[in-house]
């Protein structure tokens, strides 16, 4: 198969950071040969109130890993005061553009600082400390990312929960990290919903979080919410009272800065934790090499904050850098399908960086919704979350990019902190649905099930980083040993991705999916364990064995085998009740595409489930399912083949 080479056009390159291949692979030798020399040239980048004595150390087998040891700074100083000292406070740090398209907000460096400050006066008058959790809980609104920096700024670390998760998902993650304060709002508005019961589900949470001793509210729809007194506080009434004068709390490099949760494939979430000096430097400098972004630029990345691509490029990669930030509340197809582009033409974004399920969504509804607009503002493109296939791709670069605009597919992870395989604009070409090549410092390998390095090119394998680097996790909250379990136990000395990849003739990267039981829906990383708790807490429930299948538009989706008690028959009701438990117990977005009643799954005569046959039945792949004989009892096979959905 030959594969279509396109090649960063002549103005592009004459701008870009990085302009020809050579320059890549000369301060790609650099970073992985001289990596203490590198990353300390890179992060001068960063304003440091104590310059740092170590640049890195790393131990992949105990899990320990330090960048910018001894080095002191704040993360909230380097994304807002630093550019206001050196006169650029009236430049537009933040446009948020609402739900409604009648509404839109523009925040110069100067007013970010200023309701930063406050907010964080705010939590500090009401008991919050240096290292304290505070949860987020909201929805795209200026205030989330308000709120985060105000964290950031007094040494709060913030764990921001996605506002589709269910009370009690909010619940396990509030005390899973005993956060001491939350932060939510009265309802929310997205597309079409205009309601989002986002106080009434944070009370039901709070019920049973101890630690929660405030929770502060911002109004932003005026519905009526109930307010416990001397718990719950108005956003806007504190801040009516406080100062915006906060100075910014001195963190050593290594303090936490922050915790999300996200799922494996066992267990419950796992609190990914990063720090301050590394996590910064390595969010500022790929914002500023992957999307080539010039002083000026308008750039809008289309993910929520309450996943990591919007902390590391919607919110602190790009502040740390200068840029303009947009931050959009709604959905891509309210009031129509071409809310997107309308975006783009009404503030003249130059980058913007999106996932392949949103375009496969917004591609098949034709491109008159795309035309209608013009784009001319519009100069590179980029997506994450996911492998983008070549119809989107050509749909991406033709329609919307109108075949002038290079597009960047960014792969990484909750854990990387920031984009690890990507092209660079204006230097690498481009083949669609390929990665490309590692970022600076990035050393990835590819190994054999038995954990053997697969050297050479036009192979595959499991992906795994040989090496640390500056945006790295450095532990799962309150559970290093899960930690060194998940990531470094099974391929001893390295940090294993739980993807799979082939490195092509050329030696392009190209991700080819988890390769562990973590789903990839829509762009959300669900883990099958989570949901197959959720199924089994239905009523009349025995077991559930959940997989993916591929899916047109959401990428994958959700496959339930579902086995029932004996004296309770597959009903309608049992299936409402089995989705009304997975909303209750995660979030709708981990709402099964399909449920397949089975009087029993394939085991193995240890018991263990074959998730391989039935995942190989879902993807209807009969002809392939493999060996067999290895079940307790192979005959289950043939009903699961005949009652596929
Ligand atoms: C998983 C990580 C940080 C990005 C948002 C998702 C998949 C991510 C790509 C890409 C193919 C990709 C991987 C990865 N993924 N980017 N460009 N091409 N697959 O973060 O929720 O932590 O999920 O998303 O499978 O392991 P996440």
């Amino acid at each position: 198969m030959t594969v279509k080479v396109y090649k960063p056009s002549v103005d592009s390159s004459k701008n870009a950071w990085i302009s020809d291949l050579d320059q890549y692979q000369k301060l790609y030798d650099e970073s992985v040969n001289n990596p203490d020399e590198f990353w300390a040239g890179i992060a001068e980048r960063i304003t440091w109130t104590k310059k740092w004595e170590k640049v890195r150390s790393f131990d992949f087998i105990e899990g320990n890993i330090k960048y910018y040891e001894g080095g002191k700074l704040n993360v909230a100083y380097n994304c807002l005061d630093r550019h206001v000292e050196d006169g650029h406070g009236d430049q537009t740090a933040l446009i948020w553009e609402g739900n409604n398209p009648a509404e839109d907000k523009r925040f110069t460096y100067n007013e970010l600082k200023d309701e930063v400050s406050k907010f964080a006066n705010v939590l500090k008058s009401n008991g919050i400390e240096k290292g304290d959790r505070v949860c987020l809980y909201m929805q795209m609104i200026p205030e989330l990312t308000v709120a985060m920096l105000a964290c950031a700024r007094i040494g709060a670390v913030h764990s921001i929960v996605f506002g589709a998760f269910s009370s009690d998902s909010l619940r396990d993650r509030i005390n899973d990290s005993a956060c001491k304060a939350l932060i939510t709002q009265d309802t929310g508005v997205r597309g079409k919903k205009l309601n989002i019961p986002m106080k009434v589900k944070a009370d039901k949470a709070v019920k049973e979080t101890p630690s929660i001793e405030h929770v502060f509210v911002v109004k932003r729809t005026g519905e009526e919410v109930s307010m416990e007194s001397g718990r719950d506080l108005w956003w806007h009434e504190e801040m009516a009272k406080a100062s915006n004068d906060c100075p910014p709390q001195e963190m050593d490099a290594e303090d936490p800065l922050f915790i999300l949760y996200t799922s494996g494939s066992t267990g419950k979430p796992k609190g990914v934790l990063h720090t301050t000096g590394g996590y910064l430097v390595y969010a500022a400098y790929t914002h500023e090499l992957v999307f080539d972004y010039h002083e000026g630029d308008i750039y809008w990345c289309t993910a929520d904050i309450g996943w990591i691509t919007g902390h590391s490029y919607i919110v602190y990669g790009p502040l740390a850098n200068r840029a303009t930030t947009v931050m959009f509340e709604g959905v891509p197809n309210s009031p129509d399908f071409g809310r997107f582009w309308e975006i783009v033409d009404k503030h003249n974004i130059n980058i913007f960086y999106t996932a392949p399920t949103a375009l496969r969504a917004l591609m098949r509804e034709g491109d008159d919704w795309v035309l209608k607009h013009g784009l001319s503002s519009l100069r590179l493109l980029g997506t994450v979350g996911e492998p983008i296939k070549e119809p989107e791709w050509n749909w991406y670069y033709n329609i919307v990019g109108k075949g002038k605009c290079q597009i960047v597919d960014t792969w990484w992870q909750t854990e990387t902190g920031g984009i690890m395989i990507t092209p660079l604009p204006g230097a690498t070409p481009i083949k669609p649905g390929s990665a490309t090549f590692p970022f600076f410092g990035i050393e990835p390998v590819l190994l054999t099930e038995e954990g053997k390095e697969i050297e050479g090119n036009g192979v595959s394998g499991l992906l795994a980083i040989k090496a640390a680097w500056p945006g790295i996790m450095r532990t799962l909250y309150g559970d290093h040993e899960r930690f060194k379990q998940t990531y470094f136990a099974m391929y001893p000395g390295y940090y294993f991705t739980g993807d799979g990849a082939r490195r092509d003739e050329d030696g392009y990267y190209w991700i080819t999916g988890r390769v562990d039981d973590v789903l990839n829906v829509s762009g959300h990383r669900i883990g099958t364990a989570e949901v197959e708790g959720a199924i089994g807490k239905a009523e009349g429930v025995a077991e559930a064995a959940v997989v993916g299948f591929p899916h047109d538009i959401k990428g994958q989706g959700i496959y339930a085998y579902v086995t029932l008690m004996a004296d309770v028959e597959p009903s309608e009701d049992i299936q409402k009740a089995i989705l009304k438990s997975v909303t209750n117990d995660i979030g709708p977005h981990s709402k099964p595409d399909k449920i397949q009643f089975t009087s029993a799954l394939p085991k193995t005569r240890s018991g263990k489930i074959m998730r391989r046959i039935l995942r190989k039945i879902a993807e209807n792949e009969i002809d392939s399912l493999g060996d067999i004989s290895t079940l307790a009892d192979p005959s289950v096979v043939d009903a699961l083949v005949q009652n596929r959905k």
